[in-house]
């Protein structure tokens, strides 16, 4: 790899485009050995414009290496968020004695004559792995002139039926149609009109199965929804889910219509779906998001490229008193970036006083348990510059996690983006878990093994210069902490 990205803000080991614009993730699939990520891209400006996708390849979903864009407008128009499938058994009739890919996406222009967009699906498919594509000449193979918004076509072969079946986004809701072949679509139902969040328009849905406690004799259905921006609410776009079941035409939510699940409480996490074709004794459901967030996305202060994905992540199903819920962890190749650790024990913060651990390195990944001790609020602020820090803390009374990013850096760039963000979280034997990982412009949080997920930008001068531990009105003990050093995935 010849890349060596290090632009200030430039993320040291998340997925960023080599410049210009980027948002969703689309067409992840794995094939031949190669995990692929397409995104939606603009490619000669650094904001959203008329939508390509880009594309990258990686053997391990770390290092990633830039393809030429893959998809370009065309007569329906300009390429917007969609999935790719691996058609195993040539039931497009697009192969000849091996299987290829086939890209099923939104295209997107206007109503001839009108300023009503019109959007409608399409395919292209590839012979080569990916590097070459070609358009179904029989594009558009899906549309609606009754639904404006329609689109982000989610694609998957389910075999107890023979059909694919396509999640599709239209408007306030999801409809799913079910095909033999890719290109003929019937309608099969539609879910949601008066079930989770309408706070903004439905985007990028995403439906698997999953066991639930690791039990394959019990098995869930979730369903992805993002929701787009709403300017009254200070959240701007995120990302809902629901669980139930699917029978291959319909899915029926296991909770009730006011139950609203989030992904992440954190701002930046938006439009993600999961891998398609991930062999069966891999058996992940893997998923990445754009790690940005519609109401600041395209005033971001990087000026080469503008945004970066999550880190991809494993989800599962775990069971709760309140039902099924997800649980997000990175996945485990993360640790081949592992360069020094450094582990401590059995550490008690004395309350009102401050403990501090120096840190000369930038990309980093840190694991701590929290036992609370006497205390009502404990935490960890990460000290980015001597005038920067983003406080992370636990509310030991309120049961709740926050991440305050209001000091982090640079964030004159929006209203909106100075931000204390907010996440339940019960702790178990007095104790909770953090694992976060702090990147040049971000840090995820991972708290409790995964069972919340806190993904913010920020944008400091420095990532991270100390460590420094408080707690309030008591003391808290910490039992483990572990500070380790991320290699930069630029560096090969
Ligand atoms: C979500 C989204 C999709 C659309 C794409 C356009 O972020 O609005 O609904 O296909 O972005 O770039």
């Amino acid at each position: 790899m010849t890349q060596k990205l290090k632009e200030k803000y430039r993320p040291q080991f998340h997925f960023s485009p080599e410049k210009n614009w980027m948002n969703d993730p689309n067409g992840m699939v794995f094939f031949n050995d190669e995990y692929h990520l397409f995104y939606q891209c603009h490619p000669f400006d650094a904001k959203w414009g008329p939508m390509h996708w880009g594309h990258a390849v990686s053997k391990d979903l770390i290092h990633w290496e830039h393809l030429p864009v893959a998809l370009s407008p065309d007569d329906h128009g300009t390429i917007f968020s969609g999935s790719a499938v691996v058609d195993w058994d040539n039931t497009s009739g697009f192969f000849d004695d091996k299987p290829g890919l086939v890209a099923i996406y939104t295209s997107h222009d206007m109503y001839p004559g009108s300023d009503r967009h019109r959007q409608r699906q399409s395919l292209a498919y590839s012979k080569d792995d990916g590097r070459t594509w070609v358009k179904f000449e029989g594009n558009p193979v899906l549309s609606d002139v009754n639904i404006t918004d329609f689109r982000d076509p989610k694609v998957f072969w389910h075999s107890e039926t023979n059909k694919w079946i396509m999640v599709l986004a239209t408007g306030q809701s999801i409809t799913f149609y079910t095909s033999p072949n890719l290109k003929e679509w019937e309608f099969a139902s539609e879910f949601g009109k008066h079930a989770g969040s309408h706070d903004g328009v439905w985007e990028c849905p995403d439906l698997f199965q999953l066991p639930v406690d690791q039990n394959t004799d019990n098995q869930k259905w979730v369903l992805l929804v993002s929701i787009g921006d709403n300017p009254d609410l200070k959240e701007g776009s995120r990302t809902q889910y629901f669980t139930g079941s699917f029978d291959g035409l319909t899915f029926v939510n296991d909770n009730y219509d006011e139950t609203v699940l989030w992904l992440d409480y954190g701002r930046d996490n938006y439009a993600g779906v999961s891998w398609s074709d991930i062999p069966s004794h891999d058996g992940r459901r893997i998923y990445i998001g754009w790690m940005s967030n519609w109401r600041y996305a395209n005033h971001l202060p990087t000026k080469e490229w503008r945004s970066a994905m999550t880190l991809p992540r494993v989800l599962s199903l775990t069971s709760s008193d309140n039902g099924a819920r997800l649980v997000q962890k990175p996945v485990s190749e993360m640790s081949t970036l592992r360069k020094g650790i450094h582990s401590y024990h059995d550490l008690s913060i004395e309350s009102n006083e401050l403990q501090s651990f120096s840190l000369n390195h930038h990309s980093m990944e840190i694991n701590i348990e929290f036992d609370k001790g006497s205390s009502n609020t404990f935490g960890v602020i990460i000290k980015h510059s001597e005038t920067e820090k983003t406080v992370i803390s636990y509310d030991c009374l309120k049961e709740i996690l926050l991440a305050d990013r209001t000091n982090s850096g640079e964030n004159s760039f929006s209203s909106s983006f100075p931000a204390v963000q907010k996440a339940p979280l019960k702790m178990k034997n007095n104790r909770i878990n953090l694992q976060l990982f702090i990147d040049a412009s971000s840090i995820e949080i991972f708290a409790n093994d995964g069972e919340v997920a806190v993904t913010s930008l920020i944008f400091p001068s420095e990532a991270c210069k100390d460590l420094i531990f408080f707690s309030n009105e008591g003391k808290t003990n910490v039992p483990e902490l572990k500070i380790i050093e991320l290699n930069s995935i630029w560096n090969r």
